[in-house]
Formats: structure tokens, sequence, C-alpha cells
């Protein structure tokens, strides 16, 4: 039996295409295991917050103070729950070219020294290892081709943010040009799904 950490971050409720494309990674993955254990994280429903000046010592220092131990303690639970799963799918809408806050705040719980990253003479090392990650691009323009290939700061992003915890074993679905029309957005959602299918397969 698996575990399937499922993180979502668009604001956009149903209208969602990456929460829809998630949904259809989750169907995939629990078709193949039905017996597959899901935790769920909505992060714009359910945002973690900021770290902010009485809080950023619990999850990069000491946890001193109340407000440092109740940090702490949420880094030490979303740790947990991606430590414990074997697939990670990942929502990531682009916002100004990158990713939602919310999704970068995750993230700033997650990568943690002595925890999923350590520092040695060779530089950082990630200590997270044998997972796959499905990470759901959706996208209101083209950025996998043409000229604004320069501008996505997501998806470099994305896979340095993972990879720097040792989560190596990445795939993008990219939904892409979900702005120019519904055509075009039936046909991204399409394709994305096929790109799933096929993952799945
Ligand atoms: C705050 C915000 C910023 C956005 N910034 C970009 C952007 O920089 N580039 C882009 O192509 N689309 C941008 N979009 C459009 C979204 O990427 C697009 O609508 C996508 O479908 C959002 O994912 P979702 O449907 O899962 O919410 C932005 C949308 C929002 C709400």
């Amino acid at each position: 039996m698996s575990n399937i950490l499922v993180l979502n971050s668009s604001v956009s409720g149903e209208a969602s295409i990456s929460r829809l494309l998630v949904a259809d990674a989750v169907t995939e993955l629990t078709q193949r295991d039905p017996g597959a254990k899901l935790v769920f994280r909505d992060l714009a429903a359910n945002p973690v917050p900021h770290l902010m000046p009485d809080t950023v010592a619990g999850v990069r220092a000491q946890a001193a103070t109340p407000a440092e131990q109740v940090a702490r303690a949420l880094s030490d639970e979303l740790i947990a729950e991606l430590r414990a799963a074997d697939t990670i799918v990942i929502g990531a809408p682009m916002y100004n070219f990158s990713v939602p806050t919310t999704l970068r705040s995750w993230f700033d719980y997650v990568l943690r020294a002595g925890e999923t990253f350590s520092y040695s003479e060779a530089g950082p090392k990630g200590l997270l290892s044998g997972k796959k990650v499905i990470v759901v691009e959706s996208r209101g323009g083209l950025y996998s081709e043409g000229p604004a290939q320069a501008l996505d700061f997501q998806e470099p992003y994305l896979r340095q943010l993972l990879g720097f915890i040792g989560l190596t074993d990445v795939t993008f679905v990219r939904a892409e040009k979900i702005g120019y029309g519904p055509d075009a957005r039936d046909q991204a959602l399409a394709d994305s799904r096929a790109e799933l299918a096929k993952l799945a397969a």
C-alpha cells in the first residue's frame, strides 16, 4: 500500500485547471493502487502561514518561544507527511511567472537543515529519496517553447526546491495557454490528461 501526498495551491476553486488535473492524477494513481492512503493539503483554503519575525526561528533555528514552537510543530507535521509519502502530487499554477506564495510558504517549512537536507563539505545534500513527484503546472501563457521560455521561473524553481531535499524523480505535466480561450484550454486539459494516463500506465 502506498502513501500519496496531494498538495493544491490554486485560489480558483472549481474553475481551477490544476485542481482538475491533480484530481485526475489521484484517480489514475488510486486506480492502480486502490489501497493507497491519501493525505490532502489545500494550501489555498488552509494556508501555511508565512514565516515571520516571531516564528522564523522555529524552522530555521531553535524553537524557544510559544510562537516558535507552534511553527516548529507545523514544520514537523508537514515534514512527516512528506517523509511518509511514496508519491507526491503538487498542483502548481503559475502566478507572476513563479508559484503561488502559499506553495512557497509550504517549502519554507519543509526545507529544514538536519531534517530534509544537510550541509557537508561537498555542499548541501538532500535527505529524502525514493519518492516520485508529479507536478501539475497550469499557465495562462506558453512557456515550454517560444519567446516566453526565459520567463519560466516556475518549473526551474520547483525543480531546484524539490531537488534540494533529494526529490529528483519529478515529472512536470504542463497545462499551457489556459488564457488563450476555451479551445486552447480544452486542448491543454486533454493533452495533460493523456500525459497523466500515460504516467499511470
Ligand atoms: C495572481 C495570478 C497571477 C498569474 N500570473 C500568470 C503569469 O505570470 N503567467 C501566466 O502565463 N499566467 C498567469 N496567471 C494565469 C494562471 O497561470 C492560469 O489562469 C492558470 O490556469 C492558473 O491555474 P489554476 O487554473 O489551477 O488556478 C496568473 C493568474 C493569477 C490568479
